[in-house]
């Protein structure tokens, strides 16, 4: 058997179990998913954000990128964010990072990516902002993973700074941000910093015209 056609098998014994615990499952899917979530993830295979957080089909709505960004120019991820803010009405935005990822390790490095460079760069400018404590930590893992801590604080912020969640903010009380950080060494969450619904920004960021 080839390594993909073991993947279509699983999902034969996947469905049947399904059908077999709740007949009624595909169809209640198939009709309506309503979400409370919308989890920004990293693209990494080892956090998938399902199995993690013991959600089933239907209970999260996920975007994943390298190392987890919002990035404000990012139709991809604008296009999710909107859509789970003003149509799914998500009750809280995950953004989840994860220890030793690599794509903030490859940002701390000069070593030169090709076009994976242009994406790295979002979170060069995180490290930029955050230099000094960063720079004080002597153990190289210790500093990578305290610079996977920041760039989830970072893009959490980002989050708050579009038009969609400032826009839900000011006609509802929804969504709360989240950032959390996952281990690979242990499989547990560690939640790093939260914006709660309706907190004030930097007037810098707000909009008046929403
Ligand atoms: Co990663």
């Amino acid at each position: 058997m080839k390594p993909y056609e073991k993947l279509l098998l699983e999902n034969k014994a996947w469905a049947a179990e399904k059908i077999m615990d709740d007949p009624d499952f595909f169809n209640r899917l198939a009709d309506l998913q309503t979400p409370e979530f919308l989890w920004i993830g990293c693209s990494d295979s080892r956090v998938p954000a399902n199995e993690i957080t013991g959600t089933r089909p239907g209970e999260i709505f996920v975007h994943r990128n390298v190392a987890n960004m919002v990035v404000h120019t990012d139709l991809n991820l604008l296009t999710v964010l909107d859509y789970a803010v003003n149509h799914l009405k998500v009750k809280h935005i995950i953004v989840c990072g994860h220890y030793g990822c690599g794509g903030v390790k490859a940002s701390m490095s000069n070593h030169n990516f090709g076009i994976i460079n242009k994406w790295l760069r979002n979170i060069k400018d995180v490290y930029r902002f955050h230099r000094e404590e960063v720079d004080n930590i002597k153990n190289e893992d210790d500093r990578i993973n305290r610079m996977v801590e920041l760039n989830v604080q970072e893009q959490v912020m980002n989050l708050a700074k579009t038009s969609i969640v400032q826009k839900a903010w000011k006609n509802s009380h929804y969504p709360d941000l989240h950032g959390w950080v996952y281990g690979l060494k242990d499989g547990l969450i560690k939640p790093v910093y939260e914006i709660p619904a309706g907190t004030a920004l930097d007037p810098l960021y707000e909009f008046d015209d929403l």
